[in-house]
């Protein structure tokens, strides 16, 4: 496994992940259509936004992506904007691996705080990796309302340490692992989808 700058020629493989990633939570089909615009991943962002793929045998297998915003006091923001696994990932590990690395990114492109508007399913996953409620936004589909929990971590005080640089894999050298972050066997994961609306 390894963690490394995704370049464009990656985009349809990720948006592949997203997609699938997304359907984990067992969504109407047509919630996942109406989705797909948010959910896809053009070469262009690829190419414009620090976006980190984990490759497992040349296949992409999870991935995240970063938005830097300005902010006050000429400090910087970090939004995380995309962090799916393929499904076959999930519940092994390798969601907080990519999360740590995006925390180390952030902090590497010089982001005072790490922000967040998280599928509703992995509010716990981010609550554990130290990630803050600060409010939600009530959307709507198909006539339902939706709420997104907005998330926040102070890159001042989480725990993660690193920052690789935009490499990968200097953060997980430092873990001690060779770029091989020991990550749990398929088939073990501890937790089910839960509720089709989340
Ligand atoms: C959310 C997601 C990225 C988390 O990744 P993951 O690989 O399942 O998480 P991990 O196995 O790395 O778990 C990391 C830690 O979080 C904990 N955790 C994960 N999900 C949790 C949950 N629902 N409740 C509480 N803790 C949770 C794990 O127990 C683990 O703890 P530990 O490392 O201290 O032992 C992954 O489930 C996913 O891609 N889901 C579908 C897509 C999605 O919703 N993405 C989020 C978009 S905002």
């Amino acid at each position: 496994m390894d963690i490394v700058r995704a370049t464009p020629d990656l985009a349809a493989a990720l948006t592949a992940i997203s997609l699938a990633a997304k359907r984990y939570w067992k969504y109407p089909e047509s919630w996942i259509v109406a989705w797909t615009p948010q959910l896809t991943i053009s070469r262009e962002y690829v190419a414009a936004s620090p976006t980190y793929a984990a490759v497992e045998e040349g296949a992409p297998v999870g991935f995240y992506a970063l938005v830097l915003w300005p902010a006050a006091a000429g400090k910087l923001r970090a939004q995380l904007d995309h962090l799916w696994l393929r499904p076959d990932w999930i519940g092994r590990g390798l969601g907080r691996v990519l999360f740590e690395h995006a925390v180390a990114t952030a902090r590497q492109l010089g982001a005072a705080d790490l922000f967040l508007e998280a599928e509703p399913n992995a509010e716990p996953f981010y609550r554990h990796m130290g990630a803050r409620r600060t409010g939600e936004r009530i959307g709507e589909i198909e006539g339902q309302p939706r709420v997104l929990p907005l998330m926040e971590l102070d890159l001042g005080s989480h725990g993660a340490q690193g920052g690789d640089g935009g490499q990968g894999r200097g953060f997980l050298d430092r873990r001690g692992t060779l770029g091989r972050p020991r990550l749990r066997r398929c088939g073990r994961g501890r937790r089910q989808a839960p509720a089709r609306h989340g």
